[in-house]
């Protein structure tokens, strides 16, 4: 098999897997630090290298989903607040491993482009979920609950330039690997000339 059959193959049969869908079973922390060792490989334009990730493990994955919720009751009008997704949030790390919140760090007085800073992040993500998917480590990538309302920035401690990406949920699943589907043919995407 060439480099390219094995990248080819990664990235192919990468799948986004549910929480709800993870088995319970524990990554070793130093696999987690290599994934984070690859997000650190994202292009970066003028080497802001914004990328930065606060990880969960433990007994800090509970306390997390505790405050995702809490924050999401505090912040959602009263008539409006769903006990299902509270409770939703609330046990969304049960049967996880790890939980990577992701935020781009803008750097003071940069003159990069926000656009080009997102996506040197969403580079850095797309490290992680293949370096995972080579390790048979499951993962969603969430931007649910509360991740982009302004509260949740306020909890990270965040300043106010900065963004947070979303949070990558992590563990091991033994359900088979989810048929993949595109929905806009590949042709209808390209414009050779
Ligand atoms: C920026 C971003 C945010 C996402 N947020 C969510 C989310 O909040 N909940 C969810 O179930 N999936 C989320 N996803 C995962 C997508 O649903 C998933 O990638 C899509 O269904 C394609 O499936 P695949 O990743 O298995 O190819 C997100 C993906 C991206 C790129």
């Amino acid at each position: 098999m060439t480099a390219f059959d094995n990248l080819q193959n990664i990235i192919q049969n990468r799948r986004s897997v549910k929480p709800a869908l993870m088995n319970g079973k524990k990554i070793n922390s130093a696999l987690i630090r290599q994934l984070l060792g690859l997000a650190d490989w994202a292009p970066t334009h003028g080497h802001t290298e914004p990328w930065r990730f606060i990880v969960y493990e433990d007994r800090a994955i509970q306390r997390f989903c505790f405050d995702h919720a809490e924050l999401y009751k505090t912040h959602t009008v009263a008539e409006k607040i769903s006990t299902a997704k509270y409770e939703k949030l609330l046990h969304m790390g049960d049967s996880l491993s790890h939980i990577i919140l992701v935020y781009m760090k803008r750097t003071e007085n940069n003159s990069i482009p926000v656009l080009e800073e997102i996506a040197a992040v969403a580079a850095a993500v797309e490290n992680i979920l293949l370096g995972a998917a080579s390790l048979d480590i499951a993962v969603l990538w969430s931007t649910g609950g509360m991740i982009h309302h302004p509260a949740m920035k306020l909890y990270l401690a965040l300043s106010d330039s900065d963004i947070v990406m979303g949070s990558l949920f992590l563990g091991y699943t033994d359900e088979p690997v989810k048929e993949g589907k595109r929905n806009i043919p590949l042709t209808d995407k390209v414009i050779w000339k």
